[in-house]
Formats: C-alpha cells, structure tokens, sequence
C-alpha cells in the first residue's frame, strides 16, 4: 500500500494506533478471509477506515448521530467538497436569518469561552440548513474534531472550562491547543480530509442504530464496545452528548438535564453495553444476531465482565474457534495509569466458513 495517511482524532477508546496491529493479526495471523466488514461500534472509524483502505466493502455503524456523520465522511462519502475559505465563511451571520443562541445561553462558563460559544451557535445553525450533503459532512467533521481538540480530556463529561483558562504551566493538559481558535483548527482539519477521502471503488455506508438494533451482516463483524473498569467509568453519552446536541441543535433547551453540572443533553443515551451488569447479556444478544459472520472483539485485560467469562460466552456457542491475541500495553490518551492495562483482541473463526 502507498503511505498511509489515517485520520487524526482525539476520541476517546480510538483504535487508531494499533489498527495496523488489529489487522494485522485478523489477517495474517488468524488467517481469516472476507470480503465485507460490519464495524458496530464505529466511534471514530479507525477501523472501519483501515478496511476501508484495505479495499473491504465496509458498513459502518454507532448509536450516535455525530459518530455516524463521521462514519458518513471518512466512509460512506469519497471526496471532500469543503474548501477553507468555504468553512470560515459559515461562522458569518446571514442577514436573513434570526439565529437562535442556545449554546451561548446555556452552556456559558461550561465548555467553551462566550466568543467560541457564539461561534459555535452561528456556524452550526449555517451548516444544518446546507442542501449539499457531502460539505455539510464535511463542515461538521471539523467542528466536532475542533471541539474535541479544545477541550480538556477531549470530553464534555465536566463542566471544566476553568481548567482551560486557568492552566498553569505544570498542570495536566495542552493549553495551546485549548487555544487554538476554531479557525486554526480548521485549516488543518480541511487539509486532512482532501488527504483522507478516497474511494476504494466499493459501496461503504454509515448507519445510526444501537448495536442490538443494527440487522445487517458482512462477512466480518467487528466488536469494541464501551469498556468498564472497577471504578466506575463515565458513559459515552455523557462523555460526548455536546456533540449530538449541536446536531440536534434546536431539540437542545428541551433536553437539557439542569441537575447536572456539565447540563448533560439527554438526546440518544441508551443503557445498551453501557451498564456492566448487562454487558454479558447484551453481548450474548449481539452474537447470536450475528452467527453466520467472523467475529472479532477488542477488549482489555482488566475490564469487567473479564476477558474469562467473555470468551467463555464466546465458546457457548460452539460455532466459533475463539483465540486470544495480546498486542500488549496501550496508553489510552488520559490515562496515567495503565500499567495492567493490556490490549487483548478475540477472533472468532466462524467454523460453518472454514
Ligand atoms: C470503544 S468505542 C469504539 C471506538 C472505535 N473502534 C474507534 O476506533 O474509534 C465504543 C463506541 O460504541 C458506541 N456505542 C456505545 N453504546 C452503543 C450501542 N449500544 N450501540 C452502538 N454503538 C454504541 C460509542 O458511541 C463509541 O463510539
């Protein structure tokens, strides 16, 4: 393959640096052989784009609307039709319009400072009313890799705009990042996508359900579902409910939860493989809705369930030959203590295609 450029995100759980190593493995090592991939749990398509590059008919999935609109632009659409001095002009008020202001009114001191706050309500109310599908993808990729890139930890779990502003040297974080206006941001972000929209001369397409309602099938299903640790761990909705928010922009005053301090938006937040208790369960569910296809699984060593009693689900089925690969310590961004932390993938050769 010629140089690979993949997409840069600051997601959280992102797989973008060791998806050479997860392909690696799934093809050269386990040996498996397929044609169309089912990536579930999208996220930030990193794998999703690796099979994407690797010429695989791809079929991207999340439970969120703004993960979807990622998988529409670095999966489903080929090119990119946003130019800069296009994205900087949808920050300008048209005098036609009576803009609304729900991010300045309700998230003031929260996330963003008032002037990125104002910013934000003008630019996104500009990009919903666009007719062109591929620039309006192409202008909300931007601004959610933007916001992502301003904010501390990349999560909108706390209201902590006051760790931005009142960053002293020594402090966790990268406060000149923080401080990049949107605008800067912007120019590197355009650059990426004329680099990484590409056509692999198959059909790929994005889809938004949640993982036990996504009724479609490829040869190969790809499985990397939220991960809890002992502590509790915060859920992605809360962690990135901003961004479905401003793709639901006008449904934000009525979702708003007003007794949380980060004014949690409730659009689209599910229990689905978000509650430990149920995780088995849910998984036991998902398998069985996917028992023709190769399975593979990214998961951790010290995650709860662990990895025992899923592959001991996985084995129930005796429909699989389940094997363990370790690609070992991965430094998740943000966590300072990974020193169990080990990256375990589960492949599941289905037998019926041997
Ligand atoms: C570990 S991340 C996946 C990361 C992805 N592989 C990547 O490289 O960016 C888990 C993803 O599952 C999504 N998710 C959470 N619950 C879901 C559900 N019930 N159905 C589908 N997607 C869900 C989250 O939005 C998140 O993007």
């Amino acid at each position: 393959m010629p140089d690979i450029i993949l997409p840069k995100t600051r997601y959280y759980g992102s797989k973008r640096k060791i998806i050479d190593k997860i392909w690696n493995i799934i093809v050269n090592e386990a040996n498996l052989e397929f044609d169309s991939v089912l990536d579930v749990f999208g996220g930030s398509a990193s794998f999703s784009y690796y099979a994407k590059l690797n010429q695989k008919q791809v079929l991207y999935n999340d439970i969120f609307q703004f993960n979807t609109i990622i998988g529409r632009k670095l999966i489903e659409q080929n090119t990119n039709e946003l130019t800069y001095e296009n994205a900087v002009k949808l920050f300008e008020r048209l005098p036609e319009v009576n803009y609304l202001n729900h991010i300045a009114e309700y998230y003031n001191d929260i996330y963003f400072t008032d002037e990125e706050n104002n910013q934000i309500d003008i630019y996104i109310q500009n990009v919903l009313a666009l007719e062109n599908e591929n620039v309006k993808c192409s202008a909300l990729y931007i601004l959610f890799q933007s916001c992502l890139m301003k904010r501390p930890y990349n999560l909108f779990h706390r209201r902590n705009l006051n760790m931005r502003l009142n960053y002293k040297k020594g402090n966790f974080g990268n406060k000149q990042t923080w401080e990049r206006s949107f605008q800067e941001l912007f120019i590197r972000f355009i650059k990426e996508l004329d680099k990484v929209c590409i056509d692999n001369g198959r059909i790929n397409t994005a889809y938004n359900f949640s993982a036990l309602n996504c009724h479609l099938g490829a040869d190969l299903v790809y499985i990397d579902p939220p991960y809890f640790k002992k502590e509790s761990s915060t859920s992605y909705h809360s962690k990135y409910h901003f961004l479905e928010g401003l793709v639901n922009y006008y449904d934000i005053p009525n979702n708003i939860n007003f007794n949380k301090k980060n004014k949690e938006i409730n659009i689209n937040a599910s229990r689905e493989f978000e509650d430990k208790t149920n995780f088995l369960n849910d998984l036991r569910i998902l398998i069985s809705n996917h028992i023709d296809s190769h399975i593979v699984i990214s998961y951790r060593n010290n995650g709860i369930p662990s990895i025992e009693e899923i592959s001991e689900l996985l084995r129930s089925f005796n429909l699989f030959n389940v094997v363990e690969y370790n690609l070992g310590k991965y430094n998740y961004a943000l966590n300072k203590n990974n020193e169990f932390n080990e990256e375990i993938l589960l492949i599941c050769k289905n037998l019926n295609k041997i």
